[in-house]
Order: structure tokens, then sequence, then C-alpha cells
């Protein structure tokens, strides 16, 4: 069901990339299907496909890159404060390349998604379809959770499986978890707004 008014629902999305899920994200916004608004993205790099993909469809978009920031503390305090400036109630990683610092962390406690290609805890960091393949899983998929100062980690929200075929290259892999992704990550957009994710330790219970 389309929104009626202007949701309150506001999401900021800092990406490195490409940008589909940004894009997949914005797709189920505008069919209604999600009551959220995507109020600002930011990019530390400044090739990032995603930065022009958002500012095409009219969503406000910054690049604030890492190099011209004296420290992580700072560059990180920049978007924070970018973030904060357009009312964002949810951060999303959407290909995000770079470690969060403590601070930001601390700073939106609870409020920041990631989304990653494997079924979590395995195959955390980059190339996570590369090492699915080289460990010979049968199934991987995808996970969505809470980010905490660490790498990939932190309490997962709702994972994905997708199957492992004989003949999978981290190419062919990564295109199937792909689509996944892009339906898992608005489904746990919409959950969190809807105030049923609690977090109990390690665990995220659905509501
Ligand atoms: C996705 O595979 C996501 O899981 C990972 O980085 C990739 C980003 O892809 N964190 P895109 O930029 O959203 O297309």
């Amino acid at each position: 069901m389309p929104a009626t008014g202007p949701s309150k629902n506001l999401v900021g999305v800092l990406l490195s990339g490409r940008g589909s899920n940004l894009a997949a994200i914005l797709d189920r916004i505008d069919s209604g299907d999600l009551d959220a608004k995507v109020v600002l993205v930011i990019a530390n790099e400044p090739g990032a496909a995603g930065l022009v993909a958002a500012r095409e469809r009219g969503v406000p978009a910054l690049l604030v890159d890492h190099r011209s920031s004296p420290s992580r503390e700072a560059h990180d305090g920049e978007m924070a404060a970018a973030l904060e400036a357009a009312g964002a109630r949810l951060v999303c990683l959407a290909g995000y390349m770079r470690l969060l610092s403590p601070s930001f962390v601390r700073r939106f406690a609870g409020c920041v998604m990631n989304i990653h290609p494997s079924l979590l805890p395995s195959f955390p960091g980059r190339q996570a379809q590369r090492q699915a393949i080289e460990a010979g899983v049968k199934i991987s998929g995808c996970t969505v959770h809470f980010v905490d100062e660490h790498v990939d980690s932190g309490p997962i929200i709702l994972q994905e499986p997708v199957p492992v075929l004989d003949d999978d290259t981290p190419r062919t892999l990564e295109t199937r978890i792909l689509e996944k992704e892009h339906v898992l990550y608005s489904r746990c957009i919409a959950l969190y707004f809807s105030g049923r994710l609690r977090v109990v330790g390690r665990r995220v219970v659905v509501t």
C-alpha cells in the first residue's frame, strides 16, 4: 500500500560502489512496498556509481572522501553530522567498504544495519562468494545485521539461503545472492520501522 503522506521513516545510506542495494530500496519505496524515505546517500569513493544513481533519482547525495580526512574518526564524524542534519533515523550500509569507527557506532547505537553476501558468521570480509566456493559449502546466502565496531559482526536480523552450484563462479554466485539481497534489505528496514526488532544479547527477536 502506498504511504498516504510523507514517510517519517527516514533512512541514510552509506556506500562505496555500484549501489544496486540502494536502487532496490528506492524501487520498493517508489512502488509503495516500503514505507520509508532515503534522505541522504553518502559515498566515500568519488567514482561510486551509487552516488550518480542517487542524484539521478533525486536523492540528496554527498561525497565524503575518506582521503580528505585526517582520521577515520574525523571522516565518520563528518558523515554522522550530515546524517543527523538530514534527520536519518536508520543508517543502512549498502556496500560501504570501510569499517566504522567506534564513535560512529556509539552515536547511532542500534540504528545501523549492514548487508553481507554470506550466511554470517561464515565468510566475513571481502570476497565472501569466493570464500564460500573455496570452502566447498553447498549453501551460502546473505545476511542483514546490526552493526557493531567489528567487521560484518553484530546481531543478525534476517538471513536468506542461496544454494552454491557445482559450476558456480564467484560472479554467478554473487548474481544469485544479490537477487535475494535486494528483497531482504527492504524487509529488514520495514521490520525496523515497525518496531518489531528487539535485540537480546547477540540475538534479534522479531516480535
Ligand atoms: C553487496 O553484495 C553487499 O552484500 C555487500 O556489498 C555489495 C554491494 O553491492 N556488502 P551494491 O553496491 O549494493 O550493488
